[in-house]
């Protein structure tokens, strides 16, 4: 075994994945896309600790809870059966995205994991199989190891990986309207969905259908249909959500006002389309030459960050870029930075 550091990146869903066919599997009830972003990274390394009697987690400088550990604990099992091997480690991760605010943190946090935990026990992966691993750690990671717009194949184990296909060049800007974890996981909330939303199974085979338009809509470079599918799912996905029993939320009065603007802003030549994950942030997708003008308008109601299409999960191997122990930079230089941690 060895210590290595890899970096992945968040994605952001243009087709939600909303559901699970398989719980401890994590296989989704239905395929989904996203496009990794090349902004907001997690960058982890993970060191044997041959003589520790449990794995130990810190992040962004503190060690970890109770919790958090566990998590990783159960996914990093996977990773030593996978290897044959027992060794116990210590993961270092470090994230500049805000944790458990609906900007992906743990798709970033488990692509990283996965893709350093598989190089430091020595397993060799293919891109695949590295996605199938990283699924077990949060079902969105398995797109944070592709780069760019990547599909999510529903299936059983072995066929349920995420891999890129070209889509047409695109920026997204990122409005950060709340920074603080929302109450409710997305792990929860799928449940309570599936255990009560009357509208889960409409939401399955409807997301299908999208999803099958989308990656023609990506094939044929068609800008125009890829947002309509965007935006549409996106609200279907929280108007299905706000279905469950208790109701769930997560989008907030200054949400629905950046959706407003942006239809605004489409009716003014501006051709933008927006979509929100499991909280209020709202991600908006644009083609390139108008993000910063679109950016500069919707600042009203929040930090505004422009970002483009982004690398699939990698080692680093530039010394230079391996983080030391307790250098917690790459924290400190996000804007975002000091959000907690991964969950
Ligand atoms: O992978 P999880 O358990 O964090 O779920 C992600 C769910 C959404 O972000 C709301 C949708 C998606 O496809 O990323």
């Amino acid at each position: 075994m060895r210590a290595t550091t890899a970096r992945a990146y968040p994605n952001i869903a243009l087709v939600k994945y909303w559901g699970k066919a398989d719980e401890d599997l994590i296989l989704p009830a239905a395929g989904s896309l996203s496009l990794t972003l090349d902004h907001f990274e997690t960058t982890t390394t993970v060191v044997p600790a041959p003589d520790a009697e449990a794995d130990v987690l810190e992040l962004d400088g503190a060690v970890a809870d109770g919790g958090q550990t566990s998590r990783i604990s159960v996914f990093l099992d996977h990773v030593r059966a996978l290897a044959g091997r027992e060794d116990r480690v210590l993961v270092r991760s470090r994230n500049s995205v805000p944790t458990g605010a609906g900007l992906a943190s743990s798709a970033s946090g488990f692509a990283a994991l996965a893709t350093a935990a598989a190089a430091a026990f020595d397993l060799d992966l293919d891109a695949r199989d590295l996605s199938r691993l990283a699924r077990r750690g949060s079902g969105s990671a398995c797109r944070s190891v592709a780069e760019g717009m990547a599909v999510w194949h529903a299936g059983d184990d072995a066929s349920s990986f995420a891999e890129s296909i070209t889509a047409p060049d695109m920026r997204m800007i990122i409005v950060t309207v709340n920074r603080a974890r929302k109450a409710v996981s997305s792990r929860e909330a799928m449940r309570l969905t599936a255990a009560t939303s009357p509208f889960y199974s409409g939401w399955v085979s409807s997301t299908e259908d999208y999803l099958t338009q989308m990656v023609a809509a990506c094939a044929a470079e068609d800008f125009t249909r890829i947002g309509e599918i965007t935006e549409s799912h996106a609200l279907r996905m929280h108007g299905l959500i706000q279905s469950t029993v208790p109701p769930i939320r997560f989008l907030n009065p200054t949400s629905h006002a950046i959706f407003d603007a942006v239809a605004e802003a489409r009716e003014s030549g501006i051709e933008a389309y927006s979509t929100a994950d499991a909280g209020p942030n709202v991600a908006v997708i644009v083609r390139p030459h108008e993000a910063e003008a679109l950016a500069g308008q919707l600042s009203a109601f929040g930090d505004v960050r422009v970002v483009g299409p982004g690398p699939g999960a990698h080692l680093l191997t530039d010394a230079d870029e391996v983080p030391a122990a307790g250098d917690n930079a790459a924290a400190a230089d996000s804007p975002v930075a000091g959000e907690g941690s991964r969950a």
